[in-house]
């Protein structure tokens, strides 16, 4: 690191940011030639010392083999959802389609399809997507992620779950993931102060079937079965309190295999169900 940006560093760690984050900040704002350089260093200081999420204000973040674009009008795509994609290769490969068509429902920055299209490219697999949002702003940054990463193969839905996406596809979809709200209403207040600068649809749900936070994550499971091919699956990521009901609920709506996968954390996260009928 040159003087001058050593010298910010401390500057920025003495105005109360970690060192960690201060070398990130100048090394994401310094351009050589540019004299503005640390007046631009400073606004992005005082907006991260304000409790503003490093990631927006650099404005990407990697997830997996992907840097994505990132801001306010998405969630910042969270590591445990990076299992969830390790998930849905292993599905895939167990179900050996050559092409498969693949729906991510709650894209929000598209971390999840945008890699999905990504790796399965990687591995010579032709996939194609359908990602969908409610939020027109959210489809924007997915939009622009996956021209960022070259992806042709994918289409965007603006649509509460299934209820705007195409009838004609229905029956056909070979995976499909979801990472929805399930934050409890009521849990804001117990909450990271940093959650507040990221958008409330993306966390929040109402509670459902005497389970906090579990209206998002019980509309999908319900509603997803008709949706899939014959060996279709269906991987949502949910609470840690919601593995029990989750089960209960996508047995009960039609499917005939259902588990649940743990995070590196050891938290029941992700429904795996699948068969169909
Ligand atoms: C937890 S974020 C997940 C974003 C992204 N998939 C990820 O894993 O980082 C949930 C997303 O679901 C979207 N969403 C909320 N309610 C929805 C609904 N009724 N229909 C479709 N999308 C919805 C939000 O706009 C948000 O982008």
């Amino acid at each position: 690191m040159t003087g001058a940006k050593a010298a910010l560093v401390e500057e920025l760690v003495a105005r109360g940011l970690v060192a960690r984050e201060a070398t990130w900040l100048v090394d994401e704002f310094f351009i050589a030639a540019d004299p503005d350089f640390t007046s631009a260093v400073m606004v992005a200081a005082e907006r991260r010392l304000a409790g503003e999420p490093l990631q927006y204000i650099i404005g990407h973040w990697p997830f997996r083999h992907c840097d994505l674009d990132v801001d306010a009008r998405v969630l910042i795509p969270r590591p445990e959802t990076e299992e969830l994609v390790d998930i849905a290769l292993r599905e895939l490969a167990l179900g050996r389609r050559s092409a498969p068509l693949v729906a991510d429902l709650g894209t929000g920055s598209g971390a999840i399809i945008v890699s999905l299209l990504c790796e399965l490219e990687e591995r010579g697999v032709q996939a194609t997507g359908i990602a969908v949002d409610i939020s027109d702003d959210a489809l924007s940054v997915a939009r622009r992620n996956a021209r960022k990463h070259h992806l042709a193969n994918v289409s965007f839905v603006q649509s509460s779950w299934w209820r705007e996406v195409d009838i004609n596809v229905r029956g056909r979809f070979d995976l499909v993931t979801a990472n929805p709200p399930y934050v409890a209403n009521d849990e804001v207040s117990c909450l990271e102060p940093e959650l507040s600068f990221e958008p409330s649809t993306a966390l929040f749900a109402d509670d459902a079937l005497g389970t906090s936070g579990f209206a998002a994550v019980a509309e999908i499971i319900t509603s997803t079965g008709p949706w899939l091919s014959s060996m279709g699956v269906l991987i949502v990521e949910h609470g840690y309190r919601h593995g029990a009901a989750a089960r209960d609920l996508a047995r009960a709506s039609g499917f005939a295999s259902v588990t649940t996968a743990t995070d590196m954390a050891g938290h029941e996260r992700f429904l795996v169900a699948k068969e169909w009928s």
